[in-house]
């Protein structure tokens, strides 16, 4: 490795997989270079949050990065890892920094059929990574008052008020934003992968109740197809825009092969519809483009929170770290291709073979066993038998 990889360490079940992961499946076959952060909830707490911001600055650095999954805290998480404060999410403050698109992917294997029989092939969400509920400032409305969007134009210009709600008792109040040059990158992203995987790239919001908010993003994907219009065309494939509700019915009833471009909320909760239908939240490929050229690739699930309190207790788990290692093989083989280093992406390549097939002889962790198509060689594997049987399966494709 040239370029070191940007190591971002995370809680609970993912932070125990992690581990396994990269001393079993990565460092007996890489000669590893990272630079770690630890993202631990209980040193981001340590640091007021300061190593979330570095490990970003880092990616921004070296241009990419992999990330364990971590625990968003609320109220019961500030009680038990006696929290300073209720941090950020760590996912969005990063996302705020490198702005850009969220892909995900299911990785589809043989013999886990999707829940939706129509669907032959795969359905990769694009999911907008800036701004929106994930950047917002909330407030409690106690009493009885109006609230007002005031507009304050740089240079000294006439301030500009918007009526809200007059209150007459307590509520709540929200107030979003988004950049037309964070939307038009995530366009533009969107069309080029759509180009390059050549399928259709279907884009959904709800402009008819939000005519200048979702109605800003219609026109952006508007303009940047009129860019795209040709190429698509002579790769024969097209832009749809429709409505979100319109869309999820379309999407349930099609034969996949679609890209779907969503908004930061609805594609968080379409990206899990998607992973789930397709077997399990642990069969999704993420990874966030930035439009600066940097990548970080990720789990699509959390931290498997129940899984943990039963490893805390002793107990043992069967715990899917299918998504972990498509992390590590989605930054090593991006890694290997920005420095030339063929050898890299192809154990990358290596790896995933040795983990779909594990999957497709079927070893299977629960969540798998439960839907995967029923069969004699079907047995189910602890969290960790199921990450040996991956280790022994490389170990034969590679030789060592
Ligand atoms: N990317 C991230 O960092 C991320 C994303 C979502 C949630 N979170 C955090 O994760 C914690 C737990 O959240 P949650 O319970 O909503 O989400 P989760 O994804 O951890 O779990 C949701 C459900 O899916 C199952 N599941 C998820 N991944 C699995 C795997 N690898 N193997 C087997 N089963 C799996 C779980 O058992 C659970 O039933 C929270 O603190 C939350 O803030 C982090």
């Amino acid at each position: 490795m040239k370029t070191p990889l940007v190591e971002l360490d995370g809680d609970e079940m993912t932070r125990v997989m992690w581990k396994m992961v990269k001393e079993k499946l990565i460092l007996p076959f890489v000669d590893l270079r990272v630079e770690y952060y630890d993202l631990h909830l209980k040193h981001r707490d340590d640091t007021d949050d300061r190593v979330t911001v570095d490990a970003a600055r880092a990616i921004m650095k070296h241009g990419v990065g992999v990330k364990c999954a971590t625990i968003t805290p609320n109220a019961d998480r500030v009680g038990e890892y006696n929290l300073k404060k209720m941090w950020k999410s760590p996912n969005g403050t990063i996302r705020a920094l490198l702005d850009g698109t969220v892909f995900r992917k299911p990785i589809l294997v043989k013999n886990i059929r999707p829940f939706v029989s129509s669907w032959k092939k795969p359905i990769i969400i694009g999911r907008h990574a800036y701004g929106d509920v994930y950047s917002g400032t909330e407030v409690r409305v106690k009493g009885p008052g109006k609230a007002e969007l005031v507009l304050t134009p740089a240079g000294g210009g006439q301030e500009e008020r918007f009526p809200i709600h007059d209150f007459e008792g307590p509520g709540i109040v929200q107030g979003l934003h988004n950049t037309d040059g964070s939307i038009e990158s995530f366009a533009e992203a969107c069309f080029a992968l759509a180009h390059e995987e050549k399928m259709d790239l279907w884009f959904s919001t709800k402009d008819t109740i939000s005519k200048v908010y979702d109605g800003r993003f219609r026109e952006i994907f508007d303009g940047v197809y009129d860019r795209w219009r040709e190429r698509f065309r002579s790769r024969g494939i097209d832009y749809f825009f429709t409505l979100i509700d319109d869309a999820v019915a379309r999407v349930v009833r099609s034969e996949g092969g679609i890209l779907w471009a969503l908004k930061n909320y609805d594609g968080d909760v379409m990206s899990d519809m998607i992973a789930a239908a397709c077997g399990s939240l642990a069969m999704m490929t993420s990874v966030l483009v930035s439009p600066r050229g940097y990548f970080e690739y990720e789990a699509a699930h959390g931290t498997v929170q129940k899984h943990y309190y039963r490893h805390l207790k002793g107990e043992e788990t069967s715990t899917n770290s299918v998504a972990l290692i498509f992390a590590w093989t989605g930054g090593l083989r991006k890694r290997g291709e920005l420095d030339g280093s063929e050898a890299l992406a192809a154990f990358a390549g290596k790896l995933e073979e040795a983990t779909l097939e594990t999957v497709e002889s079927g070893v299977l962790t629960g969540d798998l066993l439960a839907v995967a198509e029923p069969g004699p060689e079907n047995r189910k594997v602890n969290t960790e038998g199921f990450i040996d049987a991956i280790a022994h399966r490389l170990g034969e494709k590679t030789g060592r």
